[in-house]
């Protein structure tokens, strides 16, 4: 079923915006949280796929800053489904590691610390870490970052001439992995609404019509094929890169 793909040139981290279960449920004429449910399928899926593939980093969009503004039983299905996938063995049987990053402090109590238990749990795990954005948006994290990074010129830490790249890479959330290599946003929508704005300056982007809950091994092997056939330049020439690569 891989064939297609090269297994030297797997994307070290992919990051995924999981969309469509809404669209998915209705024309199933199900309620939303019908789409959810069988969305944490699909999670469970790429995340086995992953691992075996030999992806370290799997970053998963899974409620944004804005999706606090959809209907109240909505988001309380969602926060039960993260509640009850979290009791999922898929994290030890897989060898995954777990870490969650978003403004967690507005997530019921006995969500947050499932998600610290399972953080805790899962810190020894080595194959893959999955990193599930929950209550999350970009500009909030930057945002964060840079009063920290204000806070500490104040105090007299820091110089602002020390401020660079390289330390505000260092205040965001996802300060203990690499840039993703691969971001892939299924439902077909083509935007990015407020995911890791700073880390995709270089990412390759994909995006694909297929709503989240179909989204399956296949559909992910042709998301990495199409990664694989283009070429990463970061600015370089053509030639400059395939000089490199001899
Ligand atoms: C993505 O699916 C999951 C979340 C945002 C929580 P949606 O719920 O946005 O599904 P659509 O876009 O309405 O189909
Ligand atoms: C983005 O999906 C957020 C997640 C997948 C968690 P949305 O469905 O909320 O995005 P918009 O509002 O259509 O841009
Ligand atoms: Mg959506």
């Amino acid at each position: 079923m891989t064939d297609r793909i090269d297994m030297n040139n797997i994307p070290q981290h992919i990051a995924i915006i999981m969309d469509g279960n809404g669209r998915w449920a209705a024309e199933r004429g199900k309620p939303r949280s019908y789409g959810h449910q069988a969305g944490v399928d699909s999670v469970r899926r790429i995340t086995s796929e992953c691992t075996r593939l030999g992806v370290k980093y799997l970053t998963l969009y899974t409620f944004s800053t804005e999706n606090w503004n959809r209907p109240v039983d909505e988001v309380s299905a969602l926060m039960g489904l993260v509640l009850s996938s979290l009791e999922d063995e898929i994290f030890m049987k897989n060898d995954v590691r777990f870490r969650v990053i978003g403004d967690v402090n507005r997530l019921p109590k006995d969500v947050y610390a499932k998600l610290k238990e399972t953080e805790e749990h899962t810190s020894k795990n080595k194959t893959m870490t999955m990193v599930v954005a929950l209550s999350y948006s970009s500009k909030w994290e930057i945002t964060k970052a840079l009063k920290d990074i204000a806070e500490e010129v104040k105090e007299g830490k820091i110089d602002v001439n020390d401020i660079d790249e390289e330390k505000i890479s260092g205040h965001l959330e996802t300060n203990f992995m690499p840039d993703p290599d691969l971001l892939i946003r299924t439902g077909g929508e083509v935007r990015i609404s407020n995911y890791l704005l700073w880390q995709i300056a270089y990412s390759e982007l994909y995006f694909c019509d297929t709503y989240w809950p179909d989204f399956d091994e296949e559909a992910l092997s042709k998301a990495i094929a199409s990664y694989q056939s283009r070429q990463r330049r970061f600015g370089k020439t053509e030639k400059q890169v395939e000089d490199t690569q001899k």
